[in-house]
């Protein structure tokens, strides 16, 4: 009995320590983005059921990446009937649905129709999974977020701790175009990307890089590189033709982002994170709504870090953001006024 002890105690040391499990529901699985990103989820360890939702095409999506041989459950969930049942025990919720843009258009013209898909998933949120963490990806960012936030104060469980914007495919890229200049692995490098993600309102701190840009690196060449960085989106739009927007890299960034909040839920934070959140940056609080660098605990935003060190022209950029962001923000806020 002894040695049988022995040997268990040794063969516990050897195991790793299984992650904690959550329940993960994602709504617009059926799409560019949500069928990539359903396969990433189902690889992850932190994942103990992956609800996915859609109003067309679930099943189909469901059975294909319920066949892969990796730990979590998969349910598929189709049209409005079957959301209470995706929605209901989840611990985050990804979002997504709406339409993607075309060449020619902005973000905000994706607003008259995803403003609604986005209240309307809200509201189910509040009812069935009112505690979850919900990460929208649903354009404009800028917008979304402050109509799920007004949504969810007006059915009374709003924490700004659990409502995010993701906008890492912002940092993916900027990561991804600095490797390129700096000659590293983009896994190596780091570049805050704060502010919101729409054009100007995106803000590479490219002075914070690491590794940091040469100082052969000029001013006009970091003036173009910020631009390829705000204007990445359209670069995708363009490239595509007519058949959509960034769906692989956003699959890959929701998934770095969704495993994020994962593994602070589990504990094992605080976990370095940046989102757009309902929390006002201290160099700028006129901006109820910002993406930030966080800290992410076991309940959601534990620390909204300050920005760091701007140069000049960042200065700059996060001045002149100002007018346009309000105006996006105030644009949710009156359309979920309105509803
Ligand atoms: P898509 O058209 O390929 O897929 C969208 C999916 O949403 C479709 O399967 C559709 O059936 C579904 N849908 C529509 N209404 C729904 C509802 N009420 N409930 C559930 N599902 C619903 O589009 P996509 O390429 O996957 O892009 C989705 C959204 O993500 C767009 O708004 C796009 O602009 C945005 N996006 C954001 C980022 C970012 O960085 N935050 C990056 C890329 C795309
Ligand atoms: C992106 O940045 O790729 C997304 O916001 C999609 C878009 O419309 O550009």
């Amino acid at each position: 009995m002894a040695a049988l002890n022995r040997i268990q105690k040794l063969a516990s040391h050897l195991d790793p320590p299984k992650p904690m499990r959550f329940k993960v529901a994602l709504l617009g699985a059926a799409g560019g983005i949500g069928q990539p990103l359903s396969m990433l989820l189902k690889m992850s360890p932190y994942i103990s059921e992956l609800a996915l939702y859609d109003v067309a095409n679930t099943p189909g999506v469901a059975a294909d990446v319920s066949h892969m041989s990796t730990g979590a459950r998969v349910t598929g969930h189709l049209g409005p009937a079957q959301l209470p049942a995706a929605l209901k025990g989840a611990h985050l919720v990804v979002i997504p649905a709406g339409v993607p843009r075309k060449p020619g258009m902005t973000r905000d013209d994706l607003f008259n129709i995803n403003a609604g898909i986005v209240a309307g998933l809200t509201a189910a949120i509040a009812e069935h999974c009112p505690q979850a963490w919900v990460a929208i990806i649903s354009n404009p960012v800028n917008s979304t977020v402050p109509i799920a936030a007004e949504v969810l104060k007006r059915a009374g469980v709003f924490s700004p701790a659990r409502l995010f914007g993701v906008t890492t495919l912002d940092i993916v890229r900027a990561e991804a175009f600095v490797a390129e200049v700096v000659g590293a692995d983009p896994r190596d490098v780091v570049v805050p990307v704060v502010g919101g993600h729409a054009g100007i309102t995106i803000l590479p701190l490219l002075s914070q890089a690491r590794p940091p840009l040469p100082a052969s690196f000029g001013a006009d060449k970091r003036k173009a590189l910020s631009a390829r960085i705000q204007d990445a989106g359209t670069e995708v739009v363009q490239a595509k033709a007519g058949a959509g927007s960034a769906t692989l890299s956003m699959a890959y960034a929701a998934a770095r982002f969704a495993d994020s909040c994962l593994r602070a839920m589990a504990g094992e934070g605080p976990v370095a994170e940046t989102a757009y959140v309902a929390f006002p940056p201290s160099e700028a609080p006129d901006l109820p709504f910002f993406a930030s660098p966080l800290r992410l605990g076991k309940t959601g935003v534990q620390e909204v870090l300050p920005l760091g060190p701007l140069d000049a022209s960042e200065r700059a950029t996060l001045a002149d953001m100002k007018p346009e962001l309000l105006g996006s923000i105030r644009k949710g806020v009156d359309f979920a006024g309105r509803k």
